[in-house]
């Protein structure tokens, strides 16, 4: 990267990082059961909620206690279950139309990042009604209140429930964009394992290293905190003893709780101290090719960390000796393969594979523009590459 480049990159992530203590983060007040939401919307003066979801989950059952719950605290409310994986902004507008058409007041995420992310997108599209979501992509574009936003997470992963983002994808150009802004923060969050119970193995073992990625990505920027390296420790070292447990035995409640808890954290960090090449490649790929999130991100992890080279050997010693493969007197660049080579053996024993299937080699020079689009300068990476060294990702993951 040119020298000019590089000093625009770093400047603008310095006057971020410096203006970190000055923004309006907030934290969603976490509610442990569906139960209580009732209690929460009815302080609000909520008598009439959206819950945005998805086909599989309605299809599965798994919204009924939530509608059970308002329907007895006679709390209105219209389904949209049409939110796809990669959500798009159809989905968006779709979910829009049926809230102002029944009147809605507020809205309830049940799902995975998708409909949590999609939910987020429709209440930016009621705050900004002349605003098309597209508009509101990078950061602080919606700048207004949004409904009244309950996330039900029901995979452990993304931590959407918690952060500043929405992930929406254009379903005509396949281009996947992030809206980064302080009212996207929903305002409670239920964190109840019992909804990711049924989660199968291998989704729990993408989603779960979708949270990794979040807490390694945010943990060796150059923007982080005292409270996001904190969180990002404590997540990967949750991730690493639970997912496991979580993929071999789905109904392992003290595993799936663990993991709810390191997405949240891992989510909480990465909203501050931000993600990097990783997630910007994996975007390029889940909006092109509808490739999985955390497939895509548990993938490219390894190669991503290898290609930052000694900048990170620091950085990864302390997430080793945080997860309990090393200790201060390993040395650094040791300790910092053992933790890439923990993150292997995790995807290996998990059925996650080295490669992706579906990307076409004439299509990378565009993808790699678009992931150095997306990350430079916002993500504050250990090492600056260009669209041209980014590349490499798509060709390392290339089936
Ligand atoms: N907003 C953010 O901060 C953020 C962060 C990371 C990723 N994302 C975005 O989130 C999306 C990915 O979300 P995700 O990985 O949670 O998956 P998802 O929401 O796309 O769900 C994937 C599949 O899992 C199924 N599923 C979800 N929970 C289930 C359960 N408990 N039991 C059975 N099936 C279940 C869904 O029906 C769906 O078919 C991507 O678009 C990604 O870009 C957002
Ligand atoms: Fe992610």
């Amino acid at each position: 990267m040119n020298i000019v480049k590089k000093i625009y990159c770093r400047a603008f992530q310095t006057v971020l990082h410096l203006a970190l203590p000055f923004l309006p983060y907030r934290n969603p007040v976490i509610l442990r059961s569906t139960a209580e939401i009732p209690g929460v919307l009815r302080e609000q003066g909520i008598d009439s909620v959206l819950i945005v979801t998805d086909a599989s989950l309605s299809g599965l059952g798994m919204t009924e206690p939530l509608c059970g719950v308002l329907k007895e605290a006679g709390i209105s409310y219209t389904v949209f279950d049409e939110t796809v994986p990669n959500p798009t902004v159809k989905n968006v507008e779709d979910a829009r139309a049926l809230y102002l058409q029944n009147g809605c007041r507020g809205l309830i995420a049940f799902g995975g990042g998708s409909p949590i992310d999609c939910a987020k997108a429709v209440g930016a599209r009621i705050a900004r009604p002349k605003k098309p979501i597209a508009g509101m992509a990078g950061i602080l574009k919606v700048c207004k209140r949004i409904p009244y936003l309950v996330a039900i997470p029901t995979t452990a992963g993304t931590g959407s429930e918690t952060t500043v983002t929405a992930v929406i994808t254009d379903g005509d150009t396949r281009h996947k964009f992030t809206v980064n802004d302080f009212p996207l923060i929903p305002r409670c969050a239920v964190l109840d394992p019992d909804n990711t119970k049924g989660l199968p193995p291998f989704m729990t073992a993408t989603t779960g290293m979708d949270a990794m990625t979040h807490a390694v990505e945010a943990f060796i920027g150059g923007s982080t905190t005292k409270s996001t390296r904190a969180d990002a420790l404590r997540a990967a070292r949750l991730i690493v003893d639970n997912l496991p447990r979580a993929y071999a035995d789905g109904a392992d409640m003290e595993a799936r709780s663990a993991m709810s808890e390191a997405a949240h954290l891992a989510g909480r960090a990465f909203s501050k101290s931000y993600v990097g090449y990783c997630h910007a490649v994996a975007h390029t790929l889940g909006g092109k090719y509808n490739i999985p999130h955390g497939l895509a991100n548990a993938v490219l992890l390894p190669y991503v960390l290898h290609a930052y080279g000694d900048t990170v050997y620091g950085k990864l010693k302390k997430m080793a000796v945080a997860v309990g493969i090393a200790d201060q007197s390993t040395p650094a660049p040791v300790a910092a393969n053992a933790f890439i080579e923990k993150l292997e053996q995790m995807n290996r024993e998990m059925g996650i594979p080295t490669t992706l299937k579906g990307i076409r080699r004439e299509d990378v020079p565009a993808l790699a523009r678009k992931a150095e689009r997306e990350a430079n300068p916002l993500y504050p990476v250990p090492r600056l590459m260009t669209a041209v060294e980014l590349e490499r990702f798509y060709y390392d993951v290339m089936e």
